[in-house]
């Protein structure tokens, strides 16, 4: 399937918008921080090169229309501060899984509410999904307060591992 994500979604003071070469060096800091690599399962970044690499793995799978993948911006600054994506997009394209993470430094200002929700109304508005779901560390009260906010309901565990996974069907998201 070819991408349909659109390269930017520009909300009030936020651009989520397609990552670049030049992210490199944020797509270094966010993913070698230590805070938000405490509840993911995964490595920590350890040079630009493999930011780079990073980049260009997301881009050629928004390509083939496997994710979708947005750096988070304020709108008078061109410099990546989080991430956001739908990712684990099941076969018949209804379902998928979704991630996000902002640098320390820009927490508690509402910006991932205020992502979320885009990506969300993405998801069920345009992409036309029926549930979407996020596999949380049951100790990161702060992303599953994120998603509550939104709806997200506790679904269940995660059989694998440690994790719980959380969900938002359609119909939660329209009430
Ligand atoms: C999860 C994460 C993105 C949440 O960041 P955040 O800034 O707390 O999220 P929000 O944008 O929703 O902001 C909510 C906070 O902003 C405050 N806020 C200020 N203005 C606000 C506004 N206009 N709207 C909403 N909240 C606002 C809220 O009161 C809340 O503060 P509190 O945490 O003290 O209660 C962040 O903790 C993170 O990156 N964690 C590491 C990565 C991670 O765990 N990812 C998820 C894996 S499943």
């Amino acid at each position: 399937m070819k991408s349909i994500m659109p390269n930017e979604i520009k909300y009030e003071n936020l651009v989520l918008r397609k990552l670049c070469k030049d992210d490199n060096l944020k797509i270094y800091e966010i993913r070698s921080n230590q805070d938000i690599a405490k509840y993911l399962d995964r490595p920590i970044c350890q040079s630009l090169e493999e930011a780079d690499n990073f980049i260009t793995k997301v881009n050629n799978g928004i390509s083939r229309g496997e994710y979708f993948y947005w750096g988070i911006t304020l709108a008078d600054e061109n410099e990546v501060i989080g991430t956001i994506c739908i990712w684990n997009i099941s076969e018949d394209k209804t379902k998928g899984d979704i991630g996000f993470e902002l640098l320390p430094a820009f927490r508690g200002k509402g910006i991932m509410t205020k992502s979320l929700r885009l990506i969300i109304d993405y998801a069920f508005q345009e992409l036309n999904f029926d549930e979407l779901f996020g596999e949380v560390d049951p100790q990161n009260g702060k992303s599953i307060n994120l998603m509550k906010k939104h709806g997200f309901e506790l679904f269940d565990e995660n059989s694998s591992g440690p994790t719980v996974i959380y969900r938002l069907t359609k119909e939660n998201y329209l009430i």
